[in-house]
């Protein structure tokens, strides 16, 4: 039945959002420029030589009290991390929800993490 249509999961990319349909539930993004250590380098060498990447800093979860607990915001993080992949960039979990809840359940995506410093966003 259309009615019982679980609710699709959209990206809006100018909100720098992927949210529902009614745009009621959200998961927020910031996009980060950052540096990334060459593989194999250390010391000073490690300052000289530095590849540029991309950072999706994952800053907050919502969902409305009345559809909480129903796994909404997994789904949310699903689409969230899957774009991160398909885009070769890396995931910054600053949300307490994808940290604590949604990473420790799906921890394959935890090779997608950065555990470095922010330092610019666009
Ligand atoms: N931090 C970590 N885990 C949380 C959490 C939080 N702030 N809030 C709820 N959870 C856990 C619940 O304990 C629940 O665990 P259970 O499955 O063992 O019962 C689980 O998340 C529910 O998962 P799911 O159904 O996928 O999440 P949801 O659709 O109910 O939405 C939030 C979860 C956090 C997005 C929602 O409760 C919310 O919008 N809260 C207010 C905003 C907020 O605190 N956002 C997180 C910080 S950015």
């Amino acid at each position: 039945m259309e009615a019982n249509r679980p609710t699709e999961i959209v990206w809006d990319e100018k909100a720098q959002r992927f949210e529902t349909e009614d745009k009621e539930a959200f998961l927020q993004y910031q996009i980060n420029d950052i540096l990334l250590a060459a593989p194999g380098e250390d010391g000073e060498q490690e300052k000289a030589k530095k590849l540029p990447a991309v950072a999706m800093d994952m800053v907050h979860t919502y969902v409305p009290r009345s559809k909480r607990g129903l796994g909404l915001a997994a789904r949310l993080c699903d689409a969230a991390f899957a774009h991160a992949q398909r885009h070769s960039m890396l995931v910054v979990p600053t949300c307490s929800y994808i940290s604590e809840t949604y990473l420790p359940r799906n921890p394959a995506w935890n090779s997608l993490l950065y555990n470095g410093e922010l330092h610019s966003s666009m």
